[in-house]
């Protein structure tokens, strides 16, 4: 019997507000300034306007530059959203709302998250809902709001904006946005609005399902969207499934495709110690966490300070740093200020820190110099200028190459060494790279011989000022330079045609007899996929997805340069099969040493898949044995990023710290990825990955035990919040994923093993 789903009407509340008009006609609305910035603004523009008659404003702003709004006197943090109109070639801007009284900012809400459609020849309507901005779906946070700012990005922007309104109410018109199944009886639907699903039709297999209950769940980050998880009291088995409702009837429906034959031997009577391997807590690390909350959000175990500005970075006085040929090779302060308060908090926050010493011989020597000033390298001579300081060159010729002479370092820099190289873990980052980082004070290439001696000297002097603490090096940016230096193949050969990262670890091994002590800890590189997914459509999104493959099977060919001209001397030269390798070329060359990848990224921090790409990385760290990792850089808490770290670990809910192998006959690793493990009172984790865009995949789980489970997910129709709930797992052990989804499943209760 299909039953029919009933939509509540929704209750307009009445508002003590009408609405509050910005910009109608002409000028701006009285009581609003005009707080604007390197823009040109025609407030009566009549080239173009919304409606019959009337004006518009018109506005062209530089890069960065803004058209900006105050209200003179109070808040309108009590409306509930900002309507406007807007017309342009899709101009590149973003809004963003602002108090004056204490000087705080909103998210910024890119317009293009409003609408990708805009176009010059007429007005395009937008809404931003305070309690569900564009983009991350958050809510306005509370704040004395009385600011409204329209940026532009980099490229400067040019439009038209009317009937700029604050308004009172937002009517959400209830709506079903997805329906999945997921586990093995729960069929989750995500709604927005005010939905009842009180009365709802299942039907597998075209046979009705009964409802055995229903739960509901808002995340409290992005509480306009709900999601209700409805049990039914019977679990999937292959086939089709249909949602009901009066409106929809028997739509969307869903395709289980079974894997049977799958299993997981381990578990299938007891779990016992010798097939667990260690999983590094430490491979759950990012670059640069925003907060001491951050990382209790996002379980982040490492805390890495790291990057091309670091390496200039000057801790003993003022904390000053040059940003390198990032920006304009120009001195400021440190952004996270001191290292030492740094350390201090993010270990408050139950993070391990990971600090890069500087390893060449300079550092900045305040907070204001640049290395390439018009007056010494004239403006004809350089390529561009600093937008926000027009003197600060590029150091640049117009065809790229440097400009000379070399700049006189004393005129940024403050000299360094490694008696002022105390209090630091790892030996600096990328300084085989630094000859273009930091081109104006360390000009030259640096070679095998250089690199050697700057990770010795600071990891003798950092080992005697702090006697505990463990060298990371050489932190070498990619797969190119693992082999070779700055100098190129010539250096390689004067070294024997021994490749770099080999001839590096021999090298450190015979430096232990002169020291009488272990000098490197970790052999730590970056790594960075090489195949080229930034067109980000379904071709280049299903490579994303597959190439973490290239973290671990000796049969995936690279799908890059890497695959065809793999520039090494190793064997398997163009399958990269990173962890394997580097832990095989450890084996061979100094044993002992532990294996960490201080920068890697899943190459799309924005998109749903490079938050699957991560959670497929992170199973794979752990499985494959990686001692350490840290994310480059900081992944946004509420993106595709920051929720596979909340997966695996949000909120001191963690993935075991023992792998326990997993066997899937036929799993296909392009498009799945099953990761298990036990913490140490043998309670299982699982992380499934659908790598599918498409198609939900079903999984026979053989040996997992039935019964209570704490469930967390993200991606597919659900999209991407944090959602939970538990689960209780039927004794068939038949458990579905919707597809593009992430799900994290942790037994809750021991005395299931048994059953
Ligand atoms: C608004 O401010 C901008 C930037 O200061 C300025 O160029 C513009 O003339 C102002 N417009 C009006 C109408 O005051
Ligand atoms: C680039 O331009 C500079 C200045 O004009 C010149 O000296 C240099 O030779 C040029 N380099 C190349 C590679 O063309
Ligand atoms: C580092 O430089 C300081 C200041 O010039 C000097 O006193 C110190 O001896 C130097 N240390 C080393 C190891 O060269
Ligand atoms: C899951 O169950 C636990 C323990 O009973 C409870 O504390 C928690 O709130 C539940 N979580 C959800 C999302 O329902």
């Amino acid at each position: 019997m299909r039953t029919s789903v009933a939509f509540l009407a929704l209750l307009r509340l009445v508002s003590a507000l009408d609405d509050l008009n910005i910009y109608t006609d002409n000028s701006l609305a009285s009581g609003w300034e005009n707080w604007s910035w390197n823009t040109e603004i025609d407030f009566s523009a009549t080239d173009l306007f919304a409606g019959s008659s009337g004006t518009s404003i018109s506005i062209s702003s530089g890069a960065w530059a803004a058209l900006s709004f105050k209200l003179g006197q109070g808040t309108f943090a009590d409306y509930a959203g900002l309507r406007f109109e807007v017309a342009g070639n899709q101009p590149e801007i973003q809004i963003i709302f602002q108090s004056t009284a204490d000087d705080s900012s909103s998210p910024a809400v890119p317009l293009s998250e409003i609408s990708k459609t805009i176009v010059g020849t007429e007005f395009t309507s937008a809404l931003i809902d305070f309690k569900a901005l564009p983009g991350s779906g958050s809510p306005l946070p509370a704040g004395t709001w009385d600011r409204i700012t329209f940026q532009s990005f980099g490229n400067g922007a040019s439009y038209h904006l009317d009937n700029v309104v604050l308004v009172p109410e937002i009517t959400i018109t209830p709506e079903i946005l997805s329906v999945e199944p997921v586990t093995s009886n729960v069929v989750a639907v995500t709604t927005k609005g005010e939905v009842d699903l009180s009365t709802v039709g299942i039907i597998l297999n075209g046979k009705s399902v009964k409802v055995s209950g229903i739960s509901n769940y808002s995340p409290p980050d992005t509480p306009a969207k709900q999601i209700s998880y409805i049990t039914l009291a019977s679990p999937f088995a292959p086939g089709t499934l249909e949602f009901c409702s009066l409106e929809r009837p028997s739509s969307p429906t869903h395709s289980l495709k079974p894997r049977r034959a799958g299993a997981f031997p381990f578990l299938t009577s007891s779990v016992t110690a010798g097939a667990r391997t260690p999983i590094n807590p430490l491979i759950y690390g990012v670059n640069f966490p925003k907060s001491a909350q951050y990382i209790k959000t996002l379980g982040v175990t490492v805390s890495r300070w790291g990057g091309n500005a670091v390496t200039a970075y000057n801790g003993l006085d003022g904390h000053f740093t040059n940003a390198g040929n990032d920006w304009f090779f120009e001195n400021r302060v440190a952004n996270e200020g001191s290292a030492d308060d740094w350390i201090g908090w993010v270990k408050g926050a139950g993070s391990e820190s990971l600090l890069t010493v500087p390893a060449l011989d300079w550092v900045a020597k305040d907070a204001t110099s640049y290395s390439y000033p018009k007056s010494i390298y004239p403006w004809y001579e350089q390529s561009r200028f600093d937008p926000y300081n027009p003197d600060a060159g590029s150091g640049q010729f117009p065809n790229g190459t440097a400009v000379t002479p070399n700049p006189d370092p004393t005129t940024v820099y403050t000299g360094w060494n490694t008696t002022s190289a105390k209090n630091s873990q790892a030996i600096d980052n990328e300084i085989e790279i630094a000859h273009s980082t930091h081109q104006d004070m360390h000009p030259e290439p640096v070679g095998y011989d250089e690199e050697l001696k700057r990770v010795v000297d600071f990891a003798v002097a950092t080992k005697e000022a702090l006697p505990g603490v463990e060298v990371m090096a050489p932190s070498t940016c990619s797969w190119w330079f693992y082999w070779t230096s700055a100098i190129g193949w010539t250096d390689t050969a004067a070294h024997g045609n021994v490749d770099f990262l080999p001839w590096f670890l021999q090298q450190m091994k015979l430096t232990e007899r002169t020291y009488k002590k272990r000098l490197l800890d970790y052999l730590d590189i970056h790594y960075y996929f090489q195949p080229d997914t930034s067109k980000n459509d379904d071709t280049a999104k299903a490579l994303r997805l597959r190439m973490t493959r290239s973290l671990w099977d000796p049969t995936y060919v690279d799908e890059s340069w890497v695959g065809t001209d793999p520039q090494n001397h190793q064997t398997d030269p163009g399958t990269v099969k990173l962890l394997p390798r580097m832990k095989k070329l450890i084996a061979d060359n100094y044993p002992g040493t532990k294996l960490s990848v201080s920068e890697w990224s899943s190459t799309n921090d924005g998109d749903l898949t490079g938050g699957l790409v991560t959670v497929d990385a992170l199973g794979i760290f752990g499985k494959y044995g990686l001692d350490a990792a840290t994310y480059w850089a900081t992944p946004d808490e509420m993106g595709p990023v920051g929720l596979a770290y909340w997966l695996y670990r949000g909120f001191g809910t963690v993935f075991g710290n023992w792998g326990v192998p997993v066997n899937v006959n036929g799993l296909d690793p392009n498009t799945q990825g099953i990761y298990a493990s036990t913490d140490n009172s043998g309670k299982i984790s699982l992380v499934v990955v659908n790598k599918s865009p498409t198609a939900s995949q079903a999984f026979d789980l053989t040996g997992v035990p039935a019964g209570k489970y704490f469930l967390r997910h993200f991606g597919g129709g659900a999209g991407i919040a944090k959602w939970q709930t538990n689960v209780t797992l039927s004794s068939n052990r038949y458990i579905v994923v919707p597809p593009y989804t992430a799900a994290f499943l942790q037994q809750q209760r021991l005395d299931y093993l048994s059953k």
